[in-house]
């Protein structure tokens, strides 16, 4: 794993969507693991540009993303179907049927879980994950625990993330439930890149200057190959 530094937001969110196109030019059929909430928002709007700029191209590429909330309706403007839609695939030349988001309404969530690693496994995998992080170190929805969880599952989401999260909805309150994918399949990718604004500046440097524990789940990077940390923050990690 690497950590690097950028100036600011803009060029932080350059640099991961410079890796993103560079992935999709080598292999244009890619499976792109997606994120959703703030830190992302850059790296769209600068894929989008490429894209309308005809610098990258989607029509190959398959989006598996992270996580959704439970009970909210795929309309809901804060759920994150919504959201991808808002303020990516609706602006690029993804397929709809190559999109992927974990169905958080599903009757029965734990064959939803089941169902989305096997739809993973059927892709081939992860190619380029793209993660942000939470206050609390999590990644998705993996949530610090006493143990790292593997497979695809259902949350119950902490106070910490919830108070976080809470800012996108009007009454402050987001569902308490979440689906998300496990720690398998964002380590399994071949490419990670985790992007954390300054705000994020003291997780990121728990999170990576110590030793890898579930109670601080993006810390798990640190055993991967080929993960890359980019962050922006007065000061240089080492
Ligand atoms: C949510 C998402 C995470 C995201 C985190 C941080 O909890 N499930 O994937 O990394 O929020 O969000 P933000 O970038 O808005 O701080």
């Amino acid at each position: 794993m690497v950590l690097i530094r950028e100036n600011d937001f803009d060029e932080m969110s350059r640099c991961a969507a410079d890796l993103i196109a560079a992935q999709l030019k080598r292999k244009p059929d890619s499976v792109l693991g997606l994120a959703t909430g703030s830190s992302p928002l850059g790296v769209y709007r600068r894929l989008i540009e490429l894209y309308e700029a005809g610098k990258v191209d989607f029509s190959r590429a398959y989006a598996v993303n992270l996580d959704e909330y439970c009970g909210l309706p795929a309309t809901h403007p804060e759920s994150y179907a919504y959201f991808m839609k808002e303020n990516f695939f609706d602006h690029i030349n993804i397929k709809p049927e190559n999109t992927f988001i974990p169905n958080g309404n599903a009757a029965d969530p734990v064959a939803e879980c089941v169902r989305y690693d096997h739809l993973i496994g059927w892709l081939g995998g992860i190619d380029l994950q793209l993660l942000g992080i939470g206050f609390n170190g999590h990644v998705g929805f993996n949530e610090p625990s006493r143990h790292f969880i593997d497979e695809t599952h259902r949350v119950k989401l902490t106070a910490s993330t919830l108070e976080a999260n809470g800012r996108f909805f009007p009454d402050g309150k987001p569902p308490a439930y979440a689906i998300t994918v496990g720690m398998k399949t964002i380590m399994r990718a071949k490419t990670v890149v985790l992007i954390a604004g300054e705000e994020k500046f003291e997780i990121v440097k728990r999170a990576f200057t110590g030793a890898v524990t579930p109670e601080v789940p993006a810390s798990i990077l640190l055993d991967h190959p080929n993960a890359a940390v980019i962050y922006t923050g007065k000061e240089t990690i080492e």
